[in-house]
């Protein structure tokens, strides 16, 4: 979970039940649709303060990107999202640029970063970047669906950097395995080893790989509801209809347990061009 969910407090939910176990169903309805009413756009997740809590990785990434960017003459920040990592920087380059492939997260972005002198490229995930060979000496990226190395590598210029964090193997995969079920292969997926492997074959340097497994909180359904709209690769086509007496045994193990434990993955990774 790529967010930032805000401290621990009890989050504001009846959890009174009745004789017919009505209002524990309005409850439960109640909840369902809190989430599924809540703006999903943009990469902030404040709407989760109070529902939800997830531990941060040690390294500080948005103070490491900050550091680097302090240094860097020119700037690519990869899959923005809604700009929001990015626009904490206090200084850019001359040159900085960030792309984003999802509409809505792009007019999001360039509201956020053109103010700041950074310009928002709308652009497919998929390569060819548009950009020229070794137009960057910093490329960034924080939690991208897709990492393509050699594109990467092609507008690194000579000695450049590339830092990101990385969601790892099986980030969240308690909620959606709960919702779909075992999912062995996919578990496999994203293996910090196996993308500095690739980012090698690429022909960069791999500097630093760091790893984190942390926890989170869900203290209601609509926070998972929250996160699975948002989060829409998570469980692909979800619709709270179609998971709805799933969603129950989950609200229902919430009220017995005070909350549903998940877990993130997240790597760092550096990679350079070598000059
Ligand atoms: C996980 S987001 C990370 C954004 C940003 N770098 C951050 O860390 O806050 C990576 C990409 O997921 C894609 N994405 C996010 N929400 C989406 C949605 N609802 N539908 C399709 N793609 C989405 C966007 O292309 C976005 O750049």
């Amino acid at each position: 979970m790529p967010g930032h969910p805000g401290p621990t407090r009890n989050a504001p939910l009846v959890r009174h039940m009745g004789h017919d176990g009505s209002m524990a169903h309005d409850a439960f309805a109640a909840l369902l649709d809190e989430g599924a009413r809540a703006d999903v756009t943009g990469w902030d997740f404040t709407w989760l303060d109070g529902r939800a809590t997830e531990e941060r990785p040690p390294w500080g990434y948005a103070r490491l990107l900050g550091e680097r960017l302090g240094r860097a003459s020119a700037s690519l920040d990869l899959q923005t999202g809604g700009g929001e990592v990015l626009a904490e920087a206090a200084r850019f380059p001359p040159t900085a640029v960030a792309t984003e492939s999802w509409p809505p997260n792009v007019a999001h972005a360039t509201r956020l970063l053109h103010p700041r002198g950074v310009a928002v490229v709308a652009t497919p995930d998929d390569p060819p970047l548009p950009f020229g060979d070794a137009a960057f000496d910093l490329v960034t990226s924080r939690h991208p669906a897709t990492v393509h190395w050699r594109e990467i590598a092609r507008v690194l210029r000579l000695g450049g950097t590339y830092l990101a964090q990385h969601v790892g193997p099986a980030s969240g995969f308690e909620l959606i395995e709960f919702l779909l079920g075992p999912q062995p292969e996919a578990r496999r997926r994203r293996d910090p080893e196996a993308e500095a492997d690739a980012a090698r074959s690429a022909g960069l340097e791999v500097i630093d790989v760091r790893t984190a497994r942390l926890r989170i909180e869900l203290l209601d359904v609509a926070a998972a509801v929250y996160l699975l709209r948002k989060l829409v690769w998570w469980v692909p086509g979800f619709t709270v209809e179609e998971y709805r007496a799933r969603l129950h045994d989950l609200h229902k193990q919430i009220e017995a347990d005070g909350a549903f434990v998940a877990h993130s993955t997240r790597h760092l990774i550096e990679a350079r061009r070598p000059a």
